[in-house]
């Protein structure tokens, strides 16, 4: 159990790799004053093709981790896999901690679409969780949502796979784009999966212009905002300490490669060479 939550303490974030970098980088956005602490489980991901004993068994070692030796004062979980098959039950665990998990933005897409096609990319996991199914039911019936499991891709923007990254876009998008039920008007797509938001360079112009990319990352920032807010857990900067103020605002651990999540960092966070990701051993 985590000692009682205190403003100055860090928020948790996490993802099987670099994917929840998208989140993160919302979050810093939305909430420049709060302090994060950064893991990307990626020793042991890609979460989407497993099976979601591991994923719920990864999310609760991650959070025990982020709650103890961090004394994080709420988490996100910057993974779509992770929160279908874990949010439930960590907010079970710790049921005076602020969680707050991401999902496939099918509501706002629904709003926007004109077409009345959505199209939906996301891990083989999500699209088959109860949580997806029920998310999905409860969408007006007058939009069609082509769903599109994405194996693979999500590694080889892990292991930033250039070449795979575009082959398998292109299949992808061509496959929704064949889909019977109305993929040829596909106007709206959902990136229901963290990774996917990081790659809106090779997807945009595969899809072109007309088509709208929807990431659900500004949205999660906002509703931690409103969670802190509302538990009284905001940071403010005037009643931190000299040593608080001067502690680093972010550190990033990888239970896999440090290497990729620092290219990333680097690639999608513009951090410079003196922020860089440490090696955690969190079996
Ligand atoms: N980034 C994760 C998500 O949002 C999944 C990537 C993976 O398969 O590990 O679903």
């Amino acid at each position: 159990m985590p000692s009682r939550q205190v403003a100055t303490g860090p928020i948790g974030v996490f993802d099987s790799g670099i994917g929840g970098l998208s989140v993160l980088a919302a979050l810093r956005q939305e909430l420049p004053q709060e302090h994060f602490v950064y893991i990307g489980d990626a020793g042991h991901a890609p979460y989407g093709e497993r099976d979601t004993a591991h994923v719920l068994h990864r999310s609760q070692v991650l959070a025990d981790y982020l709650c103890t030796t961090h004394q994080a004062k709420a988490l996100v979980l910057a993974c779509n896999t992770a929160t279908a098959a874990a949010v439930a039950s960590l907010r079970a665990r710790y049921p005076m901690l602020p969680i707050v998990g991401i999902e496939p933005a099918l509501k706002p897409a629904a709003a926007q679409s004109i077409s009345g096609v959505v199209a939906v990319m996301a891990t083989r996991s999500t699209l088959a969780s109860d949580k997806f199914q029920a998310l999905l039911s409860l969408q007006a019936p007058s939009v069609r949502f082509v769903l599109q499991a994405c194996d693979g891709l999500a590694a080889a923007i892990e292991q930033a796979d250039r070449q795979a990254i575009a082959s398998l876009c292109q299949r992808y998008v061509h496959a929704l784009r064949q889909n019977p039920d109305g993929g040829a008007h596909i106007d709206t797509v959902v990136l229901g999966c963290t990774h996917y938001a990081l790659i809106t360079g090779v997807l945009g112009p595969i899809w072109g212009p007309q088509v709208k990319l929807l990431e659900a990352g500004p949205p999660v920032a906002r509703r931690t905002r409103q969670v802190l807010g509302a538990a009284d857990l905001l940071r403010s900067a005037s009643k931190e300490t000299e040593q608080e103020a001067l502690s680093a605002a972010t550190l990033y651990w990888s239970t896999g490669e440090p290497a990729l999540l620092n290219h990333a960092l680097e690639d999608f966070l513009g951090a410079g060479p003196n922020v860089r990701a440490n090696a955690l051993l969190l079996p």
